[in-house]
């Protein structure tokens, strides 16, 4: 596997091929920028949310975590600035109508618009420049004007969009759940300050062009962390978040010249500080995986502005009351799946000359953690004791019982989807209750008593 567009395509195809990722709404052609995730894939996926749950809330005696519910009072939005200002620039080609994001065009050619810029300065941007760029699907280069277009996705939950009626939106981020939840989580809870809320929450944007698999799609959660603080005393606070969440990338396996900083060059008005955890990812090179950001006190100020709900803090011992500051974390799941995916796949070589595919997940992510064989499938009593020793080990761990092809082709097929650990069953287990175990990464067996798997 030479190029990283290749490694990009295999994975892809692997996604495919062993039910981890599906087009969305295939059968009908497919829909752009939706995935649907098959049995392997939910297994990961969910395998992911473990891990970063236990390690956002579980362990941590400051962390609470929330589940909100997606449709909000459609203020939310108003307050927050998603429907006044979460726009991407927008341009079509006159010849064919593609629809092409105008910063992204531009970032492809070396050319940088920054985020603050007018739509008259961003066209003037465009023009000077928009020769270099060709539409993807007819090579032209004649395109429309900039404009602004709104990433938020309407529907008509609760109302029928009568010409007053405001539209309920589906969630641009999973975050605001975690503001308009802060007072009932300091009032129900032992929460003080400083103190964080985490939520794993679905996400929707109208992405202009959806695109590299899961990373830019149009539906997607994300993982978040919301970190309340003193105003100003954010710094030190905020580098400790920012290290806790790179060494748990690296913690969970990904190989850390895999993974850099970006410090963000266009702040958005509030915020004070951004940075983003970057991911090498396949054919595309690294790009944003989670972003850390240094919020300052505009949410929950906006929120107290927009519901007239005070939202500021009394802080039990001092008597101070203030609005907390906010460190926030929030992560893709889209992007991590890829990234755990890309990070673990290997094509190897054996020594007796095969090739074999592998997904290096660590333990905790793997989708199947045993997978349990008879040696041969036309013996009743091998097959019998390996669906023993299947039923013993699944109710603690997910498991696979598979007889299908010579023992070589089951291995293979598990490496593929990053089985940790096969066992076989055979004659002499009958004899004397041990069975070999074989260890995805080193393709060692060994032999060892049922009771010690
Ligand atoms: N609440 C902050 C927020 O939403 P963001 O940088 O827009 O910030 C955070 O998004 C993370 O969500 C990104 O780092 C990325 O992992 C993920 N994300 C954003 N847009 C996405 C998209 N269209 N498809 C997949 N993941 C996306």
């Amino acid at each position: 596997m030479g190029s990283k567009n290749e490694k990009m395509e295999a994975i892809v195809s692997l996604a495919k091929r062993r039910g981890f990722v599906y087009q969305g709404s295939e059968i009908y052609g497919g829909m752009a920028g939706m995935y649907d995730f098959g049995p392997y894939g939910v297994e990961l996926l969910n395998n992911i949310k473990k891990a970063w749950w236990k390690e956002n809330v579980q362990m941590r005696e400051d962390y609470f975590g929330l589940d909100s519910a997606m449709f909000k009072d459609p203020r939310v939005w108003d307050a927050s600035g998603h429907t006044s200002g979460f726009s991407d620039p927008l341009s079509e080609c006159k010849k064919c109508n593609t629809r092409i994001r105008v910063d992204k065009e531009l970032e492809a050619i070396g050319v940088t618009a920054d985020e603050k810029m007018s739509d008259e300065q961003l066209n003037k941007l465009f023009d000077e420049n928009k020769g270099k760029i060709k539409c993807s699907k007819c090579k032209s280069s004649d395109f429309t004007p900039v404009h602004a277009f709104n990433l938020l996705v309407k529907t008509n939950m609760g109302n029928f969009l009568g010409e007053d009626e405001q539209p309920v939106y589906l969630p641009g981020e999973a975050c605001q759940g975690i503001y308009l939840n802060f007072k009932n989580i300091v009032d129900t809870t032992r929460a003080k300050i400083p103190f964080g809320i985490a939520q794993i929450g679905k996400a929707f944007r109208n992405e202009i062009s959806p695109r590299n698999f899961l990373f830019r799609t149009r539906e997607f959660e994300q993982a978040d962390t919301q970190f309340f603080v003193r105003p100003n005393e954010n710094k030190e606070a905020y580098e400790k978040i920012k290290q806790a969440r790179w060494d748990w990338y690296v913690k969970m396996g990904i190989k850390e010249g895999n993974l850099r900083w970006k410090q963000h060059e266009n702040l958005v008005f509030y915020a004070s500080d951004a940075w983003d955890i970057e991911y090498n990812y396949p054919s595309y090179g690294f790009d944003e995986m989670e972003g850390v950001h240094d919020r300052t006190d505009y949410d929950l100020s906006q929120h107290s502005k927009f519901s007239g709900i005070d939202l500021s803090y009394r802080d039990p011992s001092t008597g101070d009351k203030y609005i907390p500051w906010i460190l926030e974390t929030s992560a893709g799941l889209g992007r991590m799946f890829l990234a755990f995916m890309s990070d673990a796949y290997e094509e190897q070589e054996l020594e007796n000359g095969e090739k074999r595919t592998v997904l290096k997940l660590s333990y905790d992510l793997a989708p199947v953690k045993y997978a349990i064989f008879p040696l041969l499938k036309n013996k009743p009593e091998l097959v019998a004791k390996s669906r023993e020793v299947y039923d013993l080990l699944k109710e603690r761990f997910n498991c696979e019982w598979d007889d299908n092809g010579n023992i070589g082709k089951r291995y293979r097929r598990q490496d593929e989807i990053g089985t940790p650990y096969c066992v076989v069953v055979d004659f002499e287990t009958l004899e004397d209750g041990t069975v070999t175990i074989r260890d995805r990464d080193t393709t060692k067996q060994k032999r060892i008593a049922i009771s010690d798997l």
